[in-house]
């Protein structure tokens, strides 16, 4: 063969490679997905139905100021999963706000429920105008509470057990943030309280970045508190039911494993 012929096809080769090496850097983050996310769980057909209320609710966030609206992936999803408790009394802890988006969602579709919504709001400038603009309706109303500081902050002012009905993770997203939240979250959770873990695929473009381990922290919590919860849904997000107490000891025993 002549030596042009083989340079050539070197060259195919190397597009080949470089194809192939470019698809893995965006379909996998490194990390793999919790084995205690189990399929056979799940009621996808059921939770994944278009819910009749999807278009009012993009329309209504749609007008709402806003540069980003990160609640649209999950929110037919929320819709179905939130849609038995629709009218029941709730307290809400929403951790991570931004500009309101989520906290709108929550206030307007669990009418009777009351939310306490955690956020450094500083860290993006204008931020609190936003969320305040957003959510102006409810704002000076016994059915929103804002706390203006880092999720630790918060907790560090005290933890209750049997607090909250719901709880929205969607806060910091470094590993450390997000382990951090889920299990002071957690602790206070009613038994039969529902927890929604945002943004468990949500993946940066880099393949292992242990800085953007939302996934690995929520895989690591699933492992430790595994016993204590029933998995409602996994997908772009993860939804689980708090069936049993939480032991803080739960933790640092696996951990001494
Ligand atoms: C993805 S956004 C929340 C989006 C909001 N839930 C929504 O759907 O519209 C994440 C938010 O978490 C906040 N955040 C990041 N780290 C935090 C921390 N350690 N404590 C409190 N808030 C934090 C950021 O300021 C940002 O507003």
């Amino acid at each position: 063969m002549n030596t042009q012929i083989i340079s050539l096809m070197n060259l195919i080769r190397l597009f080949q490679f470089k194809r192939f090496f470019k698809q893995l850097d965006k379909n996998t983050d490194g990390f793999s997905h919790s084995k205690y996310l189990i399929e056979e769980d799940i009621n996808r057909n059921f939770l994944e139905r278009e819910n009749k209320k999807l278009n009012f609710y993009l329309d209504k966030i749609s007008f709402l100021e806003s540069n980003n609206r990160w609640l649209q992936t999950n929110l037919n999803q929320f819709l179905n999963i939130l849609e038995p408790l629709k009218n029941n009394k709730m307290n809400i802890l929403e951790l991570g706000s931004y500009q309101g988006v989520s906290a709108f969602f929550f206030l307007d579709y669990l009418e009777n429920s009351k939310i306490k919504c955690v956020d450094c709001f500083d860290i993006h400038p204008n931020n609190l105008d936003i969320f305040k603009k957003n959510l102006n309706k409810y704002f000076n109303t016994e059915r929103l509470e804002v706390y203006n500081e880092s999720t630790l902050s918060f907790f560090s002012k005290g933890l209750k057990e049997n607090s909250y009905d719901l709880i929205y993770v969607d806060a910091g997203h470094g590993y450390l943030d997000v382990i951090t939240d889920l299990y002071y979250s957690y602790l206070q959770l009613k038994i039969n309280g529902l927890m929604l873990l945002d943004d468990y695929l949500w993946y940066e473009g880099k393949v292992v970045d242990l800085n953007k381990g939302v996934r690995l922290a929520i895989n690591d919590f699933l492992e430790r508190a595994n016993g204590t919860y029933k998995v409602i849904y996994f997908g772009y997000s993860v939804v689980i039911k708090k069936i049993k107490n939480f032991e803080a000891t739960q933790f640092r025993n696996n951990f001494k494993e």
